[in-house]
């Protein structure tokens, strides 16, 4: 398997992967519009010529970056997949210098195992949750946030 940065051919596997999982609640959707404007964030996990396996990077303020539309296709959970890529994601994290990275999640155990921890989410910065304006769960956000200290 191969996790690399994401290139204009694989946004439809992006979009794909992202909207299986925001019908089922897990993920926060996102437009083509929103995924062209990111696409630099972005990181796919390849296997076979397949894009099994995505996430991206937000950088929110000098010392914060977040974990954002975190998935895996389904025939390929349980693989270590999405380990591998938040592993590079904390790689990049701390090659842009930034001290701490944050994921809004359901998967407690799975960032658990990688050495995030649970914060309060209403010590997180304001513009943590600029996307937010745009899910449904808005006014009754059940997601936990886990923060990762990345640098000393
Ligand atoms: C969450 C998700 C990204 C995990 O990816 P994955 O490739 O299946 O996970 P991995 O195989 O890398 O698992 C790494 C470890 O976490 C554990 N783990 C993974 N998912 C878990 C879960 N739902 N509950 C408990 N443990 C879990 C694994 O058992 C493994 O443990 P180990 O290191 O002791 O063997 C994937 O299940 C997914 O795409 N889910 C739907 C979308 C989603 O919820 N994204 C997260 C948004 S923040």
């Amino acid at each position: 398997m191969l996790i690399r940065k994401a290139v204009m051919s694989d946004t439809e596997s992006i979009y794909k992967l992202i909207s299986e999982y925001a019908k089922e609640g897990k993920l926060l959707a996102r437009t083509y519009s929103s995924i062209y404007e990111n696409l630099q964030s972005f990181l796919v996990a390849v296997l076979n010529n397949e894009v099994v396996g995505i996430t991206s990077l937000t950088i929110l303020d000098q010392n914060l970056a977040e974990v954002r539309s975190l998935a895996v296709s389904p025939a390929y959970v349980g693989k270590g997949i999405g380990k591998a890529l938040v592993l590079q994601i904390i790689k990049e994290t701390e090659n842009l210098e930034i001290t701490k990275l944050i994921s809004l999640t359901y998967q407690i155990e799975f960032f658990s195992k990688i050495g995030f921890n649970r914060v309060d989410k209403n010590e997180l910065p304001q513009k943590m949750w600029k996307d937010c304006i745009n899910c449904p769960k808005l006014h009754s956000c059940d997601e936990t946030a886990m923060l990762l200290n990345v640098l000393p």
